[in-house]
């Protein structure tokens, strides 16, 4: 059994990445931490802990992270998620209140205190993370792998990067310097994940109430990626981080190296993925390229259908 912590900011994808997560057998939750990213951070902790009571996942840990990036300024993507960051279903207020501990306290504590090494799963910016490390570098030694959705060879949020690292460099650059086995889920394999509506029809035929929300979920997601993107479809990005940890097997990759643009005028925020090995700097990380998205879709009927 895999342990995990999840660091998100939902966000529909992240949602869903939580309710993929919850049901597989393969992995052990040991904790939600938020980020502030789709929406301001109380608003994706309160997100975070609406989907925890949606798929009983009453007795994990849910830290409000940081709720803006290292040195910038905080910017939000309602224009994709709504203003609530979540909107789409209606879904009831969380039992429950986030904890005391931030949540780049709540990473450091559970990495050290697990017998076993630890992976972790970040959806959002990369603010925790960075500060995890910055205030605990010897937790490392206990990261099995940080599987990552961020980046590409081509942006969303500006032409050449994608939000979650364009909304924090500073933060992203300090993860792919820290010499820990990353993995790279960039925009390359992520927009191979749409959710078409031959998709949400399968979903919505799934007769129980998670799968109905899933299915709302979906269907405001590819509502706004149709109008910002002109997409057929929505890709749920941050799901495949959680679909790598159950079936790597499903996951072409490439080892490359990548570092994280911080100062251009026009390109801050954007990934520099060394494909061919031009740079001659070492390799960090494992790049998504392929995605069998037969076999994703699968797991996700298959997974949705266990609720
Ligand atoms: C990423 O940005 C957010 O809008 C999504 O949740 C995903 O993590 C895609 O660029
Ligand atoms: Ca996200």
């Amino acid at each position: 059994i895999k342990k995990i912590i999840m660091d998100c900011d939902p966000g529909h994808d992240d949602a869903i990445a939580i309710i993929l997560a919850a049901v597989q057998p393969k992995l052990e939750i040991l904790g939600i931490t938020t980020v502030s990213g789709n929406a301001e951070i109380e608003k994706t902790t309160n997100n975070a802990l609406k989907i925890c009571d949606l798929v009983s996942l009453t007795d994990v840990v849910v830290s409000k992270g940081a709720s803006k990036p290292l040195v910038r300024l905080r910017e939000t993507a309602p224009g994709i998620h709504g203003d609530s960051g979540l909107d789409g279903p209606e879904l009831p207020e969380p039992t429950r209140s986030w904890s005391e501990e931030h949540g780049s306290d709540t990473i450091i504590r559970l990495v050290k205190e697990s017998k076993e090494p630890v992976t972790i799963l970040p959806t959002g910016p990369l603010t925790n993370i960075a500060l995890a490390l910055s205030k605990a570098p010897e937790i490392k030694d206990n990261i099995e792998e940080i599987v990552l959705m961020g980046g590409g060879t081509f942006g969303n949020w500006t032409p050449t990067a994608e939000f979650n690292i364009w909304a924090d460099p500073e933060a992203a650059k300090k993860v792919f310097d820290s010499d820990i086995p990353t993995v790279v889920m960039g925009l390359d394999i992520t927009h191979q994940a749409l959710a078409t509506k031959e998709v949400i029809d399968q979903v919505n035929k799934i007769d129980n109430n998670i799968a109905k929300i899933v299915g709302e979920l979906l269907v405001f997601f590819a509502s706004t990626n149709k109008e910002m993107f002109d997409f057929d479809g929505a890709p749920v990005h941050d799901v495949l981080t959680v679909a790598y940890c159950v079936a790597p097997e499903l996951f072409t990759t490439k080892d490359v190296n990548i570092t994280v643009e911080t100062k251009g005028e026009f390109t801050s925020g954007t990934t520099l993925i060394d494909l061919h090995g031009v740079t001659g700097r070492k390799v960090n990380a494992k790049f998504g390229l392929e995605l069998d998205v037969e076999g994703f879709w699968k797991l996700m009927i298959e997974a949705l259908k266990k609720y």
